[in-house]
């Protein structure tokens, strides 16, 4: 460090208008805020919280209300503090925090008004209120001891705990609302339901486990579990350990939709969608901190959407694991990524079977092989789809044909066109673009000439002239990929 003594000093204190914009621009947003209170929460051994709103257009107000251990008057200073704690402290295994910050920079995200009143066991309640426009003006961060309207310290019995927060000037959403307007009431109703889901998906295992209960409206929301894990179809696969079994990942590949009822298939795709759920799902003490993510290391693509796989980590590795304040990002570290990448692709490959064959075991079932209409193969470097000439249909439509060969070459090329392998060409497509084969590529096309030759005879026979017969057939799929051919036919 610098010799202090020998040199001048100047104060050069954060000014309050400026540090107070930057809080609010972090990134929150309302439902990743309301997660980050309701961490505090939790971290605090709460069993329930309520979430209350009052629709009242730009007065509108949102409170959160805990009956953890709550705070006497001292510690709710310092919790009001931006920065109460040192984010390189070691924290209880179950704590939920990290940066001393999210009560304050989640609350004003949102919010100029934030009001924290907290009772611990006896002691008498306390409350604090930050009023960002009163920091604005004086540039002064100073607490007011106010109360909202409709509140006074009763809020908490005198043999009960907990935090009520309440946020009031709700600016980044109510803003320009007016009261009597009902389209806008029907918005703010759509982005409390997202709260709702998100607050569902976030603390699933918590709330799976009853180690808290929470309230939105009175209504008790029901956990939302990424991994259908009650579904008799979901494939799980054994966990793997990672940092000394400090992480743990554990994939899973959904049912297919048809193994699904309608309202579970509804339920599972969630606040994004099936495609975008896709992915890693990292929890951080339990906590959900980034649903659906590949962190780099694949694309999202429509036939990995049944993938989902939970990467376990626990605070002690928050440093490692790069979390960020707002609690929606984490990234491996660096020494971790290829373990994590070789067991995603195994998950990944059967994610894409379950996609491609509808959940139907294609190995073995009951003894007998699976016996498929297309086989895919390579040739060169490029992929084909080769119809299976052992398939039993072959030798049906070989006997049919002895006595009504139309009606054998309709039930054949039928059976070809209805099974057309969609998913495979798409797959393949997506995930190797060049590698796409033309028409008789890489393989002999004696075939093909010798069938454009037989063409252009049956047509000469009809008629035709030799340069009328040879515009026909350029203009014939897939002879047109010929025409090299008709220079040597005569
Ligand atoms: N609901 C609550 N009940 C009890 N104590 C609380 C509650 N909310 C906040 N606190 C106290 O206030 C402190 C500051 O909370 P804040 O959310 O700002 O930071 P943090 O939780 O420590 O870390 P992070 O920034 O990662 O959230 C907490 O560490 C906790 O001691
Ligand atoms: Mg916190």
């Amino acid at each position: 460090m610098i010799d202090i003594s020998q040199y001048q000093t100047t104060p050069a204190i954060p000014e309050a208008s400026s540090m107070i914009e930057t809080f609010r621009a972090i990134g929150y947003n309302i439902e990743t805020a309301v997660a980050d209170i309701i961490d505090n929460s939790i971290s605090a051994n709460a069993k329930n919280v309520w979430i209350n709103f009052d629709w009242k257009g730009s007065e509108t107000w949102l409170s959160i209300k805990d009956d953890g251990s709550g705070m006497d008057n001292e510690e709710l200073i310092q919790a009001m503090r931006p920065g109460s704690k040192n984010p390189l402290a070691d924290r209880s295994s179950k704590d939920l925090g990290r940066f001393g910050l999210g009560l304050k920079t989640a609350s004003f995200s949102q919010a100029r008004k934030l009001t924290v009143l907290s009772k611990k066991l006896e002691c008498s309640p306390a409350y604090w209120t930050w009023d960002l426009d009163y920091v604005n003006q004086t540039g002064k961060w100073n607490l007011i001891r106010f109360l909202p309207e409709n509140y006074d310290e009763s809020v908490f019995d005198d043999d009960s705990t907990g935090t009520l927060v309440i946020w009031n000037d709700i600016d980044r959403i109510v803003k320009h609302f007016r009261q009597s307007d009902n389209n806008a009431l029907d918005k703010f109703l759509l982005i409390m339901e997202m709260v709702k889901k998100h607050l569902a998906m976030v603390f699933h295992r918590f709330i799976e486990s009853k180690k808290i209960k929470i309230f939105f409206q009175d209504y008790e929301i029901k956990p939302w579990n990424p991994f259908l894990t009650g579904e008799p179809a979901t494939q799980s696969f054994s966990e793997e350990q990672l940092h000394n079994g400090k992480v743990i990942i554990k994939g899973y590949v959904l049912p297919h939709k048809s193994k699904l009822n309608d309202e579970s298939f509804r339920i599972a795709e969630g606040t994004k969608g099936w495609n975008e759920h896709q992915g890693f799902y990292i929890y951080r003490n339990e906590r959900l901190l980034l649903a659906g993510d590949w962190l780099g290391l694949f694309r999202k693509e429509e036939h990995y959407k049944l993938v989902r796989i939970l990467i376990d980590i626990p605070n002690s590795l928050d440093a490692d694991w790069q979390i960020d304040i707002k609690k929606s990002v984490a990234r491996p570290p660096l020494i971790y990524r290829d373990q994590i990448k070789n067991y995603a692709t195994k998950v990944r490959t059967q994610g894409v079977e379950v996609y491609r064959h509808r959940g139907k075991t294609i190995k073995q079932s009951n003894g007998q092989k699976f016996v498929p209409l297309w086989i895919d193969h390579k040739r060169g470097n490029k992929w084909f789809y080769k119809v299976n000439r052992e398939h039993p249909l072959l030798e049906l439509v070989k006997s049919q044909a002895q006595n009504d060969p139309e009606m054998a070459i309709e039930t054949l090329v039928r059976f070809i066109e209805e099974n057309i392998p969609s998913k495979s060409i798409y797959i393949k497509a997506a995930e190797e673009p060049e590698t796409q084969g033309d028409p008789f590529e890489a393989a002999d096309q004696e075939p093909i000439r010798n069938t454009m030759e037989v063409m252009f005879n049956s047509l000469i026979s009809k008629g035709k002239t030799a340069d009328e017969a040879k515009a026909i057939i350029a203009n014939i799929d897939p002879f047109n990929q010929f025409t090299h051919f008709l220079e040597f036919i005569n």
